[in-house]
């Protein structure tokens, strides 16, 4: 179990802190509208709001943080806001790598980079290379992620090292987690999703079979420290059995 390394309101939930906590970034468009500003100006505050939790779990001792931050569908939306998401992206990927080793950050891209641009791919690639000699906080940015895509390419891979008898084992799920994007990380124990819906849009799907699950109203933009020492509060006293019985 990780431990707290200040002193601050998660620090009194130091024995239920999660090792993996995973954000769905939902709300920026309204909170854009609630101020009459472009949709455009909404991304730009969950952008900075981002850089603000993860720097706040990397100080409570949270080890991994996974953020949705565009989702396989979101392809739907106008050209103007995902290229205005996409140049975001760029300028948050270049910043990030300005920094990395010096705070101690490890990133990871989740999706397939393969539609993005050049220039953003080659960001991606350079996060890679950086995460690889890198050691402490990880954060994994879900970008043209989609659940179900995630798991139809973990099993397109296990069936060609299948094919090509670089692996003769029946598929297990210890296996399949292997070839998901998060192999290698625990599952998150805590999912999050401000802005108010209920759902999880394609989001970990497979990852989240006993995540504990918080919603809350708060539109992404004002999510705050206070808001996840409450969400990691209402974990803490989460009962989970994992389906046995309370010993
Ligand atoms: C989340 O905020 C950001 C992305 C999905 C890229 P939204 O843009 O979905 O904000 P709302 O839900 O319209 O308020
Ligand atoms: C989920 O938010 C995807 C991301 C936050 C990246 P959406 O705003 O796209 O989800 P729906 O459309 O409300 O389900
Ligand atoms: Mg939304």
């Amino acid at each position: 179990m990780a431990e707290i390394k200040n002193n601050n309101a998660a620090g009194e939930q130091a024995k239920c802190l999660p090792r993996h906590i995973a954000i769905i970034l939902d709300g920026n468009g309204r909170w854009a509208k609630n101020r009459s500003m472009p949709r455009s100006a909404g991304h730009f505050a969950g952008a900075e709001n981002f850089r603000k939790i993860a720097t706040y779990c990397q100080e409570i001792g949270v080890e991994y943080l996974t953020v949705y931050a565009f989702s396989t569908e979101n392809w739907k939306r106008p050209e103007d806001e995902v290229g205005g998401i996409m140049r975001l992206l760029d300028k948050y990927l270049r910043e990030a790598i300005s920094d990395m080793e010096k705070k101690h950050i490890r990133m990871k891209v989740f999706g397939d980079v393969s539609r993005l641009s050049p220039e953003l791919q080659s960001l991606v690639k350079k996060t890679d290379e950086i995460t690889s000699h890198v050691e402490g906080f990880q954060a994994n940015i879900c970008l043209n992620y989609g659940g179900r895509a995630e798991i139809v390419r973990a099993a397109e891979l296990y069936a060609e090292d299948f094919a090509s008898g670089k692996v003769t084992e029946p598929l297990t799920e210890k296996m399949l987690s292997d070839y998901m994007y998060s192999a290698g990380i625990p599952d998150p124990e805590l999912i999050i999703r401000p802005g108010g819906e209920y759902r999880l849009s394609n989001f970990l799907l497979w990852q989240c079979a006993y995540s504990e699950f918080y919603y809350t109203d708060t539109l992404w933009p004002d999510f705050s420290e206070k808001e996840l020492d409450k969400a990691i509060a209402a974990y803490s006293s989460r009962d989970r059995r994992f389906g046995g019985v309370k010993a």
